[in-house]
Order: structure tokens, then sequence, then C-alpha cells
């Protein structure tokens, strides 16, 4: 081999390396304050901040969640039949895309939280959910607020969407209390500018930023201050060639005022959910995520080659199984070998 060729493989294979799950670096656990001599001075529009999509449905039980739809759940109940189990076992297998609560997410490196919430009318309890409902949404927001108490330099993003199951105004005023009484003491103030950086951040002691998609008010931020992109489609190339289009867009300076969302996710459909019944095909919405997460960290080489950032905020699956904190150390110039 000449020596070009030689050094060329060892710089690629370098930086597989580095990108690979085995590849040191911060402790997930303190990531962000361990960093902070390298990334304290920029701004959150200059950080790619880590999440999980759909975070709080590592628990869900068979209470559908009335309002929220998806067109698979017809073929859910289908297949239910097919099998001879019930179809709620079927729409949790695709409803359910962590395994981890709140606080243990954070201390996997997770600092971006899609805390879809729902009113549960009967119990009168604002509740997790994705098609059916999970644990009270005061014991994820309670899981957060001890890890910001545990962990002084961590910073936290939490976004609460998908106001399902009919609240009234009252209701949602009684979730933007929650949240108040729960991480009152840790909320930044509204600064949707976002020129404050970092380290300005995290010596605020303000550590959290809670956005409400309606009803924000008294320090809550306002929903409109991140946006949020998917591909819906269940198919891998789909969904990295939709992402690849909108990182280009987002480059291109579209969304110049918000928190872009990137979503590494795949979305089942009908089909989807109709070929989890045969064998050798995804049966879940977790072994979906297994099926795409892999080809993260190439997605990644691929944008930084063209000097591009995947957003501020790249939301993902299934996260513990994924190389996403690998990533994201890369994206935000973090050193894995310290
Ligand atoms: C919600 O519950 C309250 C109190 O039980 C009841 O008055 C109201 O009619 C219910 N709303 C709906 C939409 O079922
Ligand atoms: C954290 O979440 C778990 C699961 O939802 C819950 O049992 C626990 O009480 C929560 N902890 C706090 C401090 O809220
Ligand atoms: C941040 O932006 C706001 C609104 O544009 C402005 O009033 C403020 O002076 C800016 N702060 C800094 C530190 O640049
Ligand atoms: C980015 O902007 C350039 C110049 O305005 C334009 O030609 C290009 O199509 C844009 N690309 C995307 C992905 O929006």
């Amino acid at each position: 081999m000449k020596t070009e060729t030689i050094i060329l493989f060892l710089s690629c294979y370098s930086l597989i390396f580095s990108l690979s799950p085995q590849a040191t670096g911060p402790n997930t656990a303190t990531w962000i304050g361990d960093s902070l001599p390298y990334i304290g001075t920029k701004t959150l529009k200059q950080l790619t901040i880590p999440g999980t999509h759909d975070s709080g449905t590592y628990w869900l039980d068979e209470t559908p969640m009335p309002g929220d739809s998806a067109p698979w759940i017809e073929a859910a109940t289908v297949v239910g039949e097919a099998l001879f189990v019930p179809t709620s076992w079927i729409i949790k297998g695709w409803s359910h895309s962590q395994d981890q609560i709140f606080y243990n997410q954070m201390k996997g490196g997770m600092r971006y939280f899609d805390v879809r919430s729902g009113w549960d009318n009967k119990t009168q309890t604002w509740v997790v959910h994705h098609y059916v409902e999970g644990r009270p949404i005061s014991e994820l927001l309670g899981n957060i607020s001890q890890y910001l108490q545990d962990y002084p330099k961590e910073v936290v993003i939490v976004e609460m969407t998908h106001f399902d199951g009919y609240p009234t105004q009252a209701n949602i005023a009684q979730l933007k209390n929650m949240a108040l009484q729960i991480l009152g003491n840790y909320i930044y103030p509204i600064n949707t500018a976002f020129n404050f950086t970092l380290n300005d951040w995290v010596n605020s002691g303000k550590r959290a930023i809670v956005t409400m998609e309606s009803g924000a008010a008294d320090g809550i931020w306002p929903g409109e201050c991140i946006y949020n992109t998917y591909a819906d489609s269940p198919v891998i190339k789909t969904m990295i060639n939709f992402n690849t289009a909108t990182v280009a867009q987002y480059m291109n300076g579209t969304w110049a005022n918000e928190l872009f969302k990137v979503s590494w996710t795949l979305t089942p459909d009908a089909d989807t959910v109709f070929q989890g019944a045969e064998l050798g095909k995804p049966h879940t919405l977790i072994e979906l995520a297994d099926s795409g997460n892999p080809y993260l960290p190439q997605f990644w080489l691929n944008m930084k080659a063209q000097g591009y950032r995947v957003g501020n905020i790249l939301i993902i699956d299934h996260y513990e199984q994924s190389s996403i904190m690998q990533v994201i150390y890369d994206m935000n110039g973090i050193p894995v070998n310290n």
C-alpha cells in the first residue's frame, strides 16, 4: 500500500472509531458540566442537544388516550385478532419507544424530553401518552427536578405537547401550575433570541427550559421556540433523505429564530404493523428503531463533511442502544479521548 493510502485508511478508521460506542468521552451523567471548557461559550443555536422521542413511553397501560390516533391503530386490531392477543398489546408494542425513566435517561446523557401530555378526565390527572396512557406527568417532571438537584451543572429542555384528552383551559392552567411547582425554581427566564451562552445558563442555576404548546405563561416558554421535523416514514432511506434535505434547508438560514429539531426516528404505518406479524420483520417500535439507529454515525459524517450542524436538538428512539452520545460529542467539538 502507498503511504497516502495508509494514512487515509488510518484517518478514516480513527474517525469511525471515535464514533463507535467503545470510544471514551465525558461521563454521560455529567457531560454538560464536564465539557464547559469546550462548549461553555456557545449558545444553544451553536450546539446540538441530544434527547429522546416520545420520552415518557417507558411505561404504558392499556387505557386509550381520547383524541390520540394513528392510521395504524386499525391494523393493530386486525393483527391482534389474527394472533389471538389483545389489541392493546399490539398498540403498546408500537407505542413504546423508550425503556428508561427520566432520571436514568438523564444519566445516559439525554437533555431534551418530548413530553406528550394528555388529560385523563376520569382520574383528573395529566398523564404521558402515546395512543395509550402512561405515568403521571408529575413523576416525569419530578425525575428531572431531582436530577437537576443532584447534578448542579446539568441542563434540560422539556417540551410539553399533544394536549389530548380534551382538556379545558382550566385543566391546561393546572398543567402549567404543576410544571411551575415542580420545576419553577429551575426555569431560565424566557429569551427566545437564544443569545445566552451555556456558561450563562449553567451559572444562573436556572437550568431548565420548559415549553407548552398552548397556555404557556408565568415563565413557561412558548412552544413555537422549538421547530419540529420528522420524516413520518418506516423506511430508513426515506428518513435519511428527509433529514438530509431538512438539514440543508436549516443550514440555509431557514428556522434561524427557533431551536431546530431533527428526528432520527422511524414511524410505523399500517403495513409496518401488518408485517410485524411476520417472522424476520420488526415486531415493535423498539425493534424498528434498532434497525435505523446504526445509520446515525454515517449520516453525521456525511453532514460534517459538508460543514453542517444537525439542528439544535437531535432526538432518537431506544437511545441507549444507539451511538447518539458519541455522535453528539463529535457534533459539539467535545474530545472523546480526554
Ligand atoms: C370531566 O370530568 C368532570 C368531573 O367529573 C365532568 O364534570 C365533565 O363532564 C367531564 N368532561 C368530559 C368531557 O367528560
Ligand atoms: C421518577 O419516575 C418514576 C417512574 O415514573 C417514579 O416512580 C418516581 O417516583 C419518580 N421520581 C421522582 C423523584 O419524581
Ligand atoms: C439578547 O437579545 C435581546 C433581544 O433581541 C436583547 O434585548 C439583548 O440585549 C440581547 N442580549 C445579549 C447579551 O446580547
Ligand atoms: C439554499 O439556498 C440556495 C441559495 O438561495 C438555494 O439555491 C438552495 O436551493 C437552497 N437549498 C435548500 C435545501 O433550501
